[in-house]
C-alpha cells in the first residue's frame, strides 16, 4: 500500500507552509512544498526569457528542470535558489503560469514522487483535490486576508525583501482570485477536507489540530 499523505491546501500566506513543515517534523514525514515547484518554473522561465503564456515552452521547461531538495534548501540547475524564489514577483509569475493544464501536468509526477515511507505532508492548492485525492487526511487552511497580508509582510521583511502592506493586500487578493477562478485545478477544499481557519490560532494550535485529525484517521 502507498505511504500515508496529509494534504494541506489553502490560499496564499494562510500559514500552510509553516503548519505543514511542523506536522512533518512531528511525524518524521517528508515534506513537499508544491508551490516551490511553480516558483522554480517561474524563476527559470523568467531567466531564459519564456513568457507566462508560452504554454508549450513552459511545459517543456517544467519537465526538464534539474532540481535538488535537501532540508530547507532547493537547487535549480546547480544554483541554490531557496531565497530567490520567495520574492513576491516570482510568486505572482508562478500563479500566472500555474493556470495552464500542460504546465501542471508536467509537474504532477514530480510531486507524486515525494510520497515515500514513512509518509508525506504536502502543501499547495490542489494537493487534496488533484495530486493526492486518496490522502487519508486533507486539510484546507484559511485565514482572513488581513491576517495573511500581515504574515506575508513579516516573512518578506524577515527574508530581507522590501514590502508594502497596500501592495501586498492588493496582490494577495488578485492572486487568490486567479487561483480560485482558474478552470484547471482551482483552489478549493476537497469534498472530504477538514476546514481550519487560523486567523485567531497560534501555529501550535493549528499543528495540534492537524495531528489530532491524523490520529483519528489511522
Ligand atoms: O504557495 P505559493 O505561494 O508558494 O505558490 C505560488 C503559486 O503557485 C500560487 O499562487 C499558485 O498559483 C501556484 N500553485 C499552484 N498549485 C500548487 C501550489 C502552488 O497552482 N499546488
Amino acid at each position: 500500500s502507498l505511504p500515508p499523505v496529509i494534504t494541506i491546501d489553502g490560499p496564499t500566506a494562510s500559514g500552510k507552509g509553516t503548519v505543514a513543515h511542523r506536522v512533518a517534523d512531528a511525524l518524521g514525514f517528508h515534506y513537499l512544498d508544491s508551490g516551490a515547484l511553480y516558483r522554480l518554473v517561474a524563476l527559470r522561465s523568467q531567466r531564459v526569457g519564456i513568457e507566462v503564456d508560452e504554454v508549450k515552452d513552459l511545459a517543456d521547461l517544467a519537465h526538464g528542470l534539474h532540481l535538488r531538495f535537501r532540508g530547507d534548501k532547493i537547487w535549480l540547475e546547480g544554483e541554490e535558489v531557496s531565497q530567490l524564489i520567495r520574492a513576491e514577483d516570482i510568486g505572482n509569475r508562478a500563479s500566472a503560469l500555474a493556470v495552464h493544464q500542460q504546465v501542471r501536468e508536467a509537474l504532477t509526477a514530480r510531486q507524486r514522487a515525494f510520497r515515500t515511507r514513512p509518509g508525506l505532508v504536502a502543501d499547495g492548492r490542489d494537493m487534496g483535490t488533484v495530486i493526492f485525492p486518496d490522502a487519508p487526511v486533507k486539510v484546507f487552511l484559511t485565514a482572513s486576508v488581513e491576517a495573511r497580508a500581515e504574515r506575508r509582510y513579516k516573512q518578506l521583511i524577515d527574508k530581507g525583501f522590501s514590502a508594502n502592506m497596500e501592495d501586498l493586500l492588493r496582490d494577495l487578493t488578485a492572486r487568490d482570485a486567479r487561483d480560485a477562478s482558474r478552470a484547471v485545478a482551482p483552489l478549493r477544499p476537497a469534498q472530504d477536507a477538514h476546514l481550519l481557519d487560523t486567523s485567531d490560532m497560534t501555529v501550535d494550535q493549528a499543528v495540534a489540530q492537524v495531528l489530532a485529525w491524523y490520529g483519528q484517521a489511522v
